[in-house]
């Protein structure tokens, strides 16, 4: 894999000069010439990611805990983290939790030059009994891995590293509230360190888990948000990286952003194409419920993953638990494209029930607005009312499996 990168990277440098002086380079020189990259991995089978091989470091000055209530998303940090290290000739080192601190890296290393960066997001929950438990970790490995593997970052075995992270999880337990709505959010991360300006596969690597407690994202009970549809960005395009969770991906959004709340909206809505395919809101998947024009029949809609999309486990999840019990009930679960033109004329015509965006912070977000070629657009919920019974429904759904007391093959007991 490495050998074949590596060997693209060199016969592209090589067009690319063939092409400035018009005269292609010999055969031998076009498989030699070279990136200042490392040399290409060796025959001999890398190390996987081993657990067995874990050292624990632990730290002599624990922090003070923070109250509960004071707890504010991604601000404050736990004792350790969880660091492996990867070279390109060798493969996966030692896994190491260590006392959380700065990382030390050179100014010309490649993930500040070209975002050789990918990560995820996912929590870990304190059962009634006292156990630590992960939630659909499995899904976050492999879109982790999927991630990595599009910017030329290692791949490793996903179940190593939820052994790992559940150690580590367990080791900071203490910071984990017992109460409903609290938990442990994770963030593994996954950076290229070679220290280079060419632009080539990381010869060398750090995956690194820090983890920080986390509030309920509605202490007083769900809040509806307001969308602004922003037509003038776009998110994600087909064949573009939107469906990986890099962290390019992620400050090129803040501007629009930042622009809705400007105008008095809490997330802005992400459209795609002339048709205005509607696609995501905010960092969240998106889903709407309606009556089908034709037919009358209740529809749970989100859009298809065609690439541009995040593959959302919450996602995933609404879907499933949709289709076990909503199904039945008489509704229809789609993933398909709709525009918003649609879900105007649903709005126009009563047929709009409700909208929510669903990701791991949050669970679900109910939407009472959005704002778009200067309407409002009513979502269906009353002046009165926060929170739709589907999105309602769906995170007491969702809760039940994350905290245990729905015991389902979804939670991981660390
Ligand atoms: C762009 C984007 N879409 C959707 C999601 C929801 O994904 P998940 O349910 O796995 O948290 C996220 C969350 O991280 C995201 O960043």
């Amino acid at each position: 894999m490495m050998r074949h990168q590596l060997f693209r990277s060199a016969a592209h440098a090589s067009a690319l000069s063939a092409g400035r002086t018009g005269l292609a380079a010999p055969a031998w020189q076009q498989a030699v010439r070279q990136y200042s990259i490392a040399p290409a991995a060796s025959e001999t089978k890398l190390a996987d990611i081993d657990p067995s091989q874990l050292v624990i470091e632990r730290t002599t000055n624990p922090k003070p805990l923070k109250a509960a209530k004071d707890l504010i998303f991604g601000r404050n940090f736990t004792d350790h983290m969880l660091m492996i290290e990867w070279q390109n000739t060798t493969g996966w080192q030692a896994p190491r939790i260590v006392p959380y601190q700065n990382l030390s890296l050179d100014p010309a290393t490649c993930v500040f030059h070209y975002a050789f960066e990918c990560f995820e997001g996912m929590k870990a929950y304190k059962d009634k009994a006292g156990n630590i438990r992960l939630f659909r970790p499995d899904k976050n490995m492999e879109r982790f891995n999927k991630s990595a593997a599009r910017i030329a970052l290692p791949n490793f075995n996903g179940s190593a590293l939820i052994e790992l992270i559940a150690k580590f999880t367990k080791l900071e337990s203490r910071f984990i509230p017992e109460e409903r709505g609290y938990s442990l959010y994770l963030r593994p991360t996954l950076i290229g360190t070679q220290k280079t300006l060419g632009v080539g596969p990381p010869g060398s690597a750090l995956l690194f888990v820090i983890a920080s407690p986390v509030g309920p994202y509605y202490p007083t009970g769900f809040k509806a948000v307001s969308l602004e549809a922003t037509d003038y960005a776009v998110r994600a395009w087909p064949g573009g990286v939107g469906d990986k969770k890099l962290g390019a991906n992620y400050a090129p959004c803040v501007v629009p952003q930042r622009e809705a709340m400007g105008r008095g909206f809490q997330q802005n809505l992400w459209l795609f194409g002339e048709q205005e395919y509607v696609t995501e809101v905010g960092t969240m998947n998106f889903f709407v419920a309606l009556r089908n024009k034709e037919t009358g029949q209740k529809e749970l809609i989100t859009a298809p993953l065609d690439g541009t999309i995040l593959e959302g486990v919450t996602r995933d999840s609404v879907l499933s638990l949709a289709r076990e019990r909503l199904v039945p009930q008489g509704w229809n679960v789609v993933e398909r494209k709709y525009t918003m033109k649609e879900l105007d004329e649903a709005a126009n015509e009563g047929r709009l029930i409700e909208a929510f965006g669903s990701g791991t912070a949050a669970i679900v977000s109910p939407v009472r607005h959005i704002s778009w070629k200067g309407k409002l657009i009513n979502c269906g919920l009353k002046d009165h009312e926060e929170s739709g019974e589907i999105a309602a429904k769906m995170k007491e759904w969702i809760e039940a499996r994350q905290y245990g007391d729905d015991e389902h093959e979804w939670s991981y007991i660390c």
